[in-house]
């Protein structure tokens, strides 16, 4: 057993799950050794301390799942009624509510994210499990008119389009992994799920569960492992028919490109660089603390975060005295810190990526207003940065235009309506923003302007999965959420009959 995967403030269920031997493969409904017998370590990014072993997946372990997918897809599951999967889903809600305090835990020690927001994540997963629930039972076809002589009757129906590639990234997998595992048992596909290296364990743990609930095997397959490995070996396995993807703006290029190899469709949301715009009538005291989480939340390891404040010149003074006290005022601590609100970053390689757009920030001229450090005494071997918030930021610095995904937020002055929204769309993203102000022709002016995905008007971040959220531009393409989520696993097949 794994000494420093104990935690004595954990559950026993917690702790029994982290002290396994290796965590990984979840192939057939069998956990699996990697075919080459690599791992890679899991380390906790509160102490940098390795906790665990993860199976590195290679190509030949994505093979076998994505056989395994196949073979599911054609089998047994294909004949389960709308029902049954209906039925399904509503057994995994029982179950991941039982077990979300688990869950919770497992979460925060993998990623980070402290145990007050994890466990906070319990409604929005449930919420997910219900609304696939009540999706698996509303795929519906239509009937079409014709123009066709004679008596032809003509008709769509939707079919599961087969194996899904899921890839998903590190900064939230707990809930993040229902997109994809929600919409396959909905639809009736199957999947190869690659989680991310940095963040794996709640997914392998979730699977579990599904199958103790009577998910056949094979329907939803894990394949941990790198994502230049094991991730793009999904990418171009010519048996995956759909690749569902959440991460950055360069391996989506990746992924678009290895999808040439049998034109599969697509689901990507990819980076963002999102503006929050706020106007000199706004409620002042909610805008700060709405703006400063909207960056800040999850330690901006959010796509959506709003890391472009754009704030009218008038109370540029104001607003960044308040946010710069509200940023201070935040208590940055260890995961499993129960009083916690901001955890470390995922990695030292996030946390060094973080700390150097700081330094080009301050190189570029910004003014930095408070943070900008990397926390130390108990703090010190994690991956820990204070929010940091920069003034006096133009909205062509680098600060400004790359994504950081980190606890770091630019404030950019602006003066006109006309002025915020050309700014707001000065960027190659667009997946979320928000505007505040008491007047509401000027919030809709400005939810008309801008060229993203979602809006927030005086709030920022809210998602539910009847709404849903998606990217333009660089933000990808193909709905999450909303009755157009299931596209990327159904396809439209026309059907003429000759009567
Ligand atoms: P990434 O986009 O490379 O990783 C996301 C997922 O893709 C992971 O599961 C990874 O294993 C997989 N992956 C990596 N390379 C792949 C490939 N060639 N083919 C198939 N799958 C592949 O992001 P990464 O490297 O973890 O983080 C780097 C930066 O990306 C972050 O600093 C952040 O700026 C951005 N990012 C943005 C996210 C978002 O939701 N907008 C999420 C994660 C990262
Ligand atoms: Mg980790």
């Amino acid at each position: 057993m794994n000494q420093q995967s104990l935690f004595p403030e954990l559950s026993e269920a917690t702790n029994q799950f982290l002290s396994r031997e290796q965590h990984g493969l979840l192939i057939d409904g069998q956990t699996l050794l990697p075919a080459e017998h690599k791992t890679l370590e899991i380390r906790n990014p509160s102490t940098g301390l390795v906790i665990g072993h993860l199976a590195a997946g290679s190509e030949m372990d994505v093979d076998r799942a994505v056989h395994a997918a196949r073979a599911a897809f054609e089998g047994q599951w294909s004949r389960w009624t709308p029902y049954e999967r209906q039925a399904l889903l509503y057994r995994a809600h029982e179950i991941m509510e039982r077990n979300f305090d688990e869950l919770a835990e497992i979460e925060s020690v993998d990623m980070g994210a402290p145990i007050s927001r994890t466990r906070a994540m319990k409604a929005s997963m449930l919420k997910m499990i219900l609304f696939f629930a009540a999706q698996s039972s509303n795929i519906v076809g239509e009937t079409l008119q014709n123009g066709l002589p004679g008596e032809v009757t003509t008709m769509s129906i939707k079919a599961p389009v087969g194996v899904i590639g899921g890839i998903i990234p590190w900064n939230g997998p707990l809930v993040s992994q229902w997109w994809l595992i929600g919409a396959v048992l909905a639809s009736g596909c199957t999947a190869v799920l690659k989680p991310a290296e940095d963040a794996s364990l709640s997914v392998l743990r979730v699977v579990e569960l599904l199958h103790e609930i009577g998910l056949p095997p094979g329907v939803i397959n894990v394949v941990t492992g790198l994502g230049n490995v094991a991730g793009a070996a999904l990418a171009r396995h010519p048996g995956v028919d759909r690749i569902a993807f959440t991460g950055s703006t360069e391996t989506g290029r990746k992924i678009i490109e290895a999808s040439a190899v049998n034109i599969k469709k697509l689901q990507l949301e990819l980076g963002g660089k999102s503006p929050d715009i706020i106007f000199a009538d706004a409620d002042l005291e909610k805008a700060i603390q709405g703006a400063a989480m909207g960056v800040f939340a999850n330690s901006g390891q959010i796509c959506f975060a709003g890391t472009r404040v754009f704030v009218q010149k008038e109370i540029v003074k104001e607003f960044c005295a308040g946010v710069a006290e509200f940023a201070s005022s935040l208590r940055v601590g260890h995961s499993l810190d129960p009083d916690a609100q901001l955890g470390p970053l995922i990695s030292n390689q996030q946390l060094e990526r973080v700390m150097s757009y700081v330094r080009i920030g301050t190189e570029e001229g910004a003014e930095l207003v408070c943070g900008g450090e990397r926390l130390g005494g108990s703090l010190g071997d994690g991956y820990f940065v204070k929010p940091t918030v920069f003034a006096n930021v133009n909205n062509r610095m680098k600060i400004a235009q790359e994504e950081i995904f980190g606890p770091v937020l630019s404030v950019i002055p602006f003066e006109t309506v006309e002025e915020a929204i050309a700014l707001g769309n000065q960027t190659p993203y667009g997946l979320g923003g928000a505007v505040w102000t008491q007047d509401i022709s000027k919030a809709l002016r400005v939810v008309k302007g801008i060229h993203t995905g979602v809006m927030w008007v005086n709030c920022y971040g809210l998602i539910d999965p009847l709404v849903g959220f998606g990217g333009t531009k660089l933000s990808g393409y193909g709905a999450k959420g909303g009755r157009a989520h299931l596209d990327t696993y159904l396809y439209t097949k026309a059907v003429y009959i000759n009567t």
